[in-house]
């Protein structure tokens, strides 16, 4: 096939003629005028047909070709403020490639389960495109983050003996007559692999049997994993606001047009600096036991808080509703925290780990902690939590060996890209959502 010119890249071609091939996303008339609108995936591109200027089958089929038709269109590139993009084309030529009829997503409004069931065609809309492009920038630039600070990539297996995450949710399969495991976390690969690389981190999908229906729940979901020997809560509090820091900056810089299709207002984006804010689970839980939240939670139906207990989507609402940047919550009660997790020395009721809860009511985004490094320890809170200690040998086998302090967390990559996108529900930031009851297409 000849070459063609990406539309995303029409401003270095005016006056010149060239060739695009796209689908036919939009098609109006007016008069003796008619218009396309041609995507090709990198922008949208308008192109106008006089019926003086193109032969007459031309001018009839840009008045007759169904939406989403494949189609190859040439003609001139000229500046035009109004179209998208600030280009149209002058159109001289199309051929067809293929004719589409009746393309089932329509201007007019289609309810979510219907657009979730038609995802393989929903992609080409352009909310879903927009907001794909931005968990793409997401994606590379976690990738790029952690290269440029000279993590090591060591991507974790999808197949398991063991939970990381609690039981409750593990995603059971058989393994040639065994038990293994969908992972819930590549952590406990990474814990090794720090002792061997130093800095290292791991991407990939993650799988968790939430039976629970909301909008921040997907039984896939990916995470990016840091993990760093000799550290601990402190410096894993720095990384993640680096990483958060970083990300906002690079999407704001590079999909300011995929965040103006989502009608993201950015103002809110452009406070999110450094520091953090920063609070103790016991600070967070006064905040939460005020009567007037308890109030409020009654009438939205949400559980109520507990004092000691894990907070809810609405509890991380409410924490974060009136702040404009992160808040990092720290140091929760250790019995409802991953067994994994290292005592707070000053109050052994206490973990040192973390919770950051973005700000506009997205929830946790990343969870994290210092892990324990004493052999002895840890075995017994593998016994306390009544996990299968074979499974466990090799991680407690990194405690005889060199052991020292290190830290890690997990950013769940669709949480960070909802709260970027200004989208308030999971399904959307991921190309093809799994949850409870999905699993098409
Ligand atoms: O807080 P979590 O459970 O932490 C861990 O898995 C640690 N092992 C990570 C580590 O320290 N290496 O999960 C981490 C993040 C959450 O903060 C959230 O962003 C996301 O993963 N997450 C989910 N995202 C979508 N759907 C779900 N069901 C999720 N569960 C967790
Ligand atoms: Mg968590």
């Amino acid at each position: 096939m000849k070459g063609a010119t990406a539309i995303r890249d029409l401003a270095g071609f005016e006056g010149k003629e060239v060739l695009v091939r796209g689908w036919l996303y939009a098609r109006r008339e007016a008069g003796k005028i008619r218009f396309l609108v041609v995507r090709d995936g990198t922008g949208y591109l308008q192109c106008v047909a006089f019926s003086k200027e193109v032969p007459p089958e031309i001018f009839t089929a840009c008045g007759t070709l169904g939406q989403e038709s494949a189609l190859e269109v040439s003609g001139t590139v000229r500046k035009e403020p109004r179209a998208p993009g600030g280009y149209e084309m002058g159109l001289k030529d199309v051929t067809v490639i293929h004719a589409a009829q009746d393309y089932p997503i329509t201007p007019k409004e289609h309810g979510p389960e219907f657009l979730l069931d038609h995802r393989h065609l929903w992609l080409r809309s352009s909310r879903p495109h927009a907001l794909l492009r931005v968990r793409h920038e997401v994606c590379q630039g976690c990738r790029d983050f952690f290269y440029h600070r000279g993590f090591v990539l060591i991507d974790s297996p999808m197949f398991t003996p063991a939970a990381c995450e609690g039981t409750s949710t593990l995603f059971e399969t058989d393994y040639f007559g065994e038990k293994a495991y969908l992972t819930q976390s590549g952590q406990l690969y990474l814990e090794p692999a720090c002792m061997a690389f130093g800095k290292v981190y791991c991407f990939g999908p993650t799988f968790r049997a939430e039976k629970s229906k909301t909008r921040r729940h997907l039984t896939e979901f990916w995470m990016v994993e840091p993990e760093v020997a000799f550290s601990g809560l402190s410096e894993i509090l720095e990384l993640a606001e680096d990483l958060i820091v970083y990300l906002v900056g690079r999407v704001l810089e590079r999909n300011s047009e995929d965040l103006k299709v989502l009608e993201r207002d950015t103002a809110s984006l452009e406070k999110v600096v450094k520091p953090f804010h920063r609070m103790t689970y016991d600070e967070a839980a006064r905040i939460l036991q005020d009567p007037a939240v308890h109030r409020r939670a009654a009438e939205q139906g949400a559980p109520p808080f507990v004092p000691g207990g894990d907070f809810g989507g609405f509890d991380e609402t409410v924490l974060t509703e009136s702040l404009d940047r992160p808040v990092m919550v720290t140091h929760f009660p250790a019995d409802i925290k991953a067994f994994y997790m290292q005592p707070d020395p000053g109050n052994p009721a206490r973990a040192l780990c973390v919770d950051v809860l973005a700000p506009e009511g997205y929830g946790e985004i990343i969870g994290g902690s210092q892990r324990i490094h004493d052999h002895d320890l840890l075995l017994s809170r593998i016994r306390e939590h009544k996990l299968p200690e074979e499974a466990f040998k090799w991680y407690l086998e990194i405690r005889k060996y060199g052991s020292v302090p290190h830290a890690g967390f997990g950013m769940g990559i669709e949480r960070v890209v909802s709260w970027l996108g200004g989208v308030r529900h999971l399904r959307e930031a991921i190309p093809y959502p799994r949850m409870l009851h999905r699993l098409y297409p």
